[in-house]
């Protein structure tokens, strides 16, 4: 306290110097007498000064050692400072973030157009740049904790602290007593620079709670992906139990970014080692920009949320064009609202076509204003987030716009990428091209896309770019070019990425006797989908789950449920309905290779494993599986009793190997219909195949069995699937299917499951529903494959509007009714019902 008084005096002191210095009219008059502040912090040296009248001020500038010395031109200080002198009165200088080697003392000097015009502010303002720190004192018991700085802080500041990264709430002075902190870190800052608290300290010894950002801010693209990293320490003893990030804390609760469903899909942790985490934002938004903090929890204590995390900044990149008037040079700048982190390589297009002379945030040269050209820009290794392309002069200039940066589609469906051309002249013609061909070459003339691609488009309404029947390998980036009066779109300004996914059940285990199944997708999908859930073939009503339309579900154990999920208007591309997976590890070439049979459908109990090796039953009954493996083999896997849904074979060593893959496990089709069984064969020399029923004691080709007489026939080649039509569908077909084909030296094993038909007919059940009403059901012995529609006949006469299995009626009426599925019209398998309750088939 006293010293603060004597500082008090010293102002005034001071102050009166620099007015008598200043008798001659010449003077500087600094405000500030001292300056102690924190290293990280920003102080401004509040300045003015005075010279006769008739005196122009030339050049002014502040120094610390020597006189001549110009701190605006000392590297040390580059970006740091701001002058606001009006060269005339104010010589208020400010530096932002103090460094400790700051610490100086001051010193304004300014020069005039006179003979003699030069004066200095000699007494300077002295300047003490220090960091926080906590100390620990006392003894065995109690231990008093004190905020210390190497200067006495301006201001009287109100001191705030930490105890393992949390605020603790009383005390505000520069001591803390404590008296049980084992494991525990404090940290002390002064209130309003809550972001320059001092390092974390352990009350005893060296092992105690401690979280360490890599980096307090980040700058990033709009659409990239983004890492936000910290290591954390914790007493030997205690286990983690939980690790969190997130970016809301206000109310006291951090709920994890991954329960949000504005990231839901686009948040992942990772970690290299046991004390670090990373937090991994994809697809980035502007509106991610925020702060993002990371707790832990051990079995013992728990960091808190009051430390600052990592800021992170969101940016577009835009191409500045100046001046914005009519001029014939051009200075193009790619600009972000941050400075992007880690010193990107800048890229330029211009009219679609990369220039690599230029590299940094500004284009190299002005440019000439030509109304023809248009500009953009991104950075390495993020071209497809380019900035949109500009028009050095006017609007008309050559530019194309993709509607879409990236789509992820499922595959089998229909997409459409699209963009906008505008330009000086109209294109004479276009094409769609894929960027990973070495040379562009046109879409339409490609034979992997045969039937599968139109072109539709016209001047400034969109150019579209169809894909139908979507395959895995359609997945690329699809760019569009035009020729027009001389000048042709250049080939590597970046277009749309599509990705084409399938749709796979996950299984994970969930609360006790519950598990969670999630539809995933190797991207995520545009346009936010609907799922849709199957269990057993049949689709499961809405709500799905607590999340509408979500895509998990949450189920009870059962002995073997399968499920698959579609998204809702692509029901036709539902995922497979696989309960097995064979895992191969290592997925490189190894003589030996381990298998692990994985399962995706529910299971309960303790499963006996069957393997299969080449469609033949082996003796291993693990759920792993070690074998040394031939380049042709496959193996498959599934529980006993449940051999019906084992995996698909896979090749162990290599991609062409012996398989069978049978299209479906079950099928479900109606008496007096046809049906196809079919199956892909994975090996290429194939001299002899042939189809049989399972339940033969020896395999035996359908066409030569009686039973099948004029209602079987065989279609197939190695390339296409093989398939097995039974027409005239009767109730004893109803049994296993397999298929297996014989090369030189090789004979496909008869044990490996096949499809399992069941036909049935339909009947009509009658239950009383409400008073006076009936509910008439069209039942089946089994599901019937492909979501059947049904359709209701009353008196023989089509009733409209109903097309589920279902149908309410009125019991008074005598009308007879029969039910038919839409496809089977004229099948034999239709019921009728009469009010006397009368079945017939
Ligand atoms: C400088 O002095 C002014 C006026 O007394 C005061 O408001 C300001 O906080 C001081 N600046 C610093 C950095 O101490
Ligand atoms: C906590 O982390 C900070 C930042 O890395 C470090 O300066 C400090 O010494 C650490 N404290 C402890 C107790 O490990
Ligand atoms: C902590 O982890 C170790 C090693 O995994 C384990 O042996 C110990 O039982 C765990 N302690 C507690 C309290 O869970």
């Amino acid at each position: 306290m006293s010293l603060r008084t004597a500082g008090s005096v010293l102002v005034v002191f001071l102050w009166s110097v620099a007015v008598v210095l200043g008798q001659d009219g010449w003077s500087v008059t600094y405000t500030n007498q001292s300056i102690c502040a924190l290293k990280g912090s920003t102080v401004e040296l509040t300045c003015s000064f005075r010279y006769p009248s008739g005196h122009k001020v030339t050049s002014t500038f502040w120094f610390t050692k020597i006189e001549t010395e110009d701190l605006g031109q000392d590297p040390e200080y580059a970006g740091r400072l701001e002058y606001h002198g009006d060269k005339k009165k104010d010589c208020t200088l400010r530096i932002t973030d103090l460094r400790e080697r700051d610490s100086a003392t001051y010193k304004f000097r300014f020069i005039t157009d006179q003979e003699g015009g030069t004066f200095t502010g000699k007494l300077g303002v002295p300047l003490s740049v220090t960091v926080l720190q906590v100390k620990v004192t006392g003894g065995h018991q109690d231990k008093t904790l004190t905020c210390s700085t190497t200067c006495t802080l301006t201001d009287n500041p109100t001191y705030i602290w930490y105890k393992n990264g949390q605020h603790i709430n009383k005390p505000t002075s520069h001591q803390y007593s404590v008296n049980s902190y084992y494991s525990d870190s404090y940290s002390c800052a002064v209130k309003g620079h809550e972001d320059l608290h001092s390092p974390a300290v352990c009350v005893v010894g060296e092992s105690c709670m401690n979280v360490t950002y890599t980096h307090q801010s980040i700058c990033a693209l709009k659409g990239s992906t983004v890492d936000i990293s910290c290591f954390y320490t914790h007493p030997s003893w205690h286990n983690v139990t939980e690790v969190s990030w997130f970016n809301k804390w206000e109310s006291g609760v951090t709920k994890d970014l991954s329960l949000n469903p504005e990231y839901a899909d686009r948040v992942e942790y990772h970690r290299q080692t046991e004390k670090d985490s990373t937090l991994r934002i994809t697809d980035l938004r502007e509106s991610d920009s925020t702060e993002y903090k990371f707790r832990f929890t051990t079995d013992k204590a728990r960091w808190g949320y009051s430390f600052p995390g990592t800021s992170l900044a969101v940016t577009g990149s835009q191409v500045e064009v100046t001046p914005k008037w009519s001029s014939e040079y051009k200075t193009l700048s790619c600009s972000t609202t941050c400075t992007l982190t880690d010193n990107p390589i800048y890229i330029w297009y211009k009219n679609g076509q990369h220039l690599d002379e230029s590299t940094s945030p500004q284009y190299k040269d002005p440019v000439s204003s030509n109304y023809e050209d248009s500009y953009s820009c991104t950075v390495k290794g993020h071209e497809d987030l380019h900035s949109p392309a500009v028009c050095v002069q006017g609007q008309s200039c050559n530019r194309v716009t993709y509607t879409k940066r990236r789509i992820c589609v499922l595959k089998g469906s229909t997409v459409d990428i699209s963009c906008t051309y505008v330009g000086y002249y109209y294109a004479t013609s276009s094409f769609w091209f894929r960027s990973d061909k070495s040379t562009p070459e046109d879409l339409t003339t490609d034979p992997g896309y045969a039937g599968r691609v139109e072109y539709t488009g016209t001047y400034r309404g969109p150019f579209t770019l169809r894909i139908t029947d979507l395959r895995e390998e359609d997945s690329a980036e699809y760019r569009f070019t035009f020729k027009a009066n001389n000048i042709e779109w250049g080939h590597s300004f970046p277009g749309t990425t599509l990705s084409v996914t399938g749709l796979q059940v996950k299984v994970t285990p969930a609360a006790e006797g519950q598990k969670t199944l999630t539809c995933i997708t190797t991207c995520t999908l545009t346009d936010n989908p609907t799922y849709i859930w199957y269990k057993n073939g049949q689709q499961l009503d809405e709500p799905t789950s607590q999340q509408h339309s979500s895509n998990m579900l949450v189920v009870w154990d059962s002995t073997v449920d399968i499920y698959s999920c579609a998204v809702e208007g692509h029901e036709a591309l539902h995922s497979p309905v696989v309960c097995f997976q064979v895992e191969v590890t290592p997925k490189h070439y190894s003589k030996y290779k381990t298998l692990t049979c994985s399962t995706t459908c529910i299971l309960t109990g303790n499963p006996t494993y069957t393997w299969y090796k080449n469609g033949q039953i082996e003796t291993v009954k693990t759920s792993t599986y070690s074998v040394y493996p031939d380049a042709v083999d496959s193996y498959s896997c599934a529980v006993k009793g449940h051999e019906d849904l084992h995996s698909p074979a896979v090749c162990v060593q290599g991609q062409s190997c012996n398989r069978v893959n049978y299209n479906k496990m079950r099928t479900c089709v109606l008496k007096g219909s046809t049906v196809d069984i079919s199956c892909t064969v994975g090996y290429y020399y194939i001299t002899s195949t042939f189809w049989f029923r399972s339940d033969k004691s020896t395999p035996e080709d359908l066409t030569r069995d009686p039973g099948y007489a004029g209602r079987v026939k065989y279609t197939g080649t190695y390339e296409g699937p093989f398939t097995l039509r039974i027409t005239d569908l009767r109730e004893e077909d109803s049994a296993e299917y397999r298929f297996t084909f014989k090369t030189d030296n090789f004979d496909w094993g008869h044990s490996f499951p096949g499809t399992t038909l069941s036909v049935t007919g339909l009947q009509v059940k009658v239950t009383p529903a409400a008073e006076g009403q009936k509910t008439l059901t069209c039942i089946t012995t089994c599901t019937l494959t492909d979501n059947p529609t049904y359709i209701w006949y009353k008196n023989g006469q089509n009733v409209q509007g109903v097309s589920s299995p279902m149908y309410s009626i009125s019991s008074e009426n005598a009308d007879s009714y029969f039910c038919a599925v839409k496809g089977h019209l004229s099948s034999a398998a239709v019921c009728e019902y009469s009010t006397i309750v009368q079945y017939s088939t």
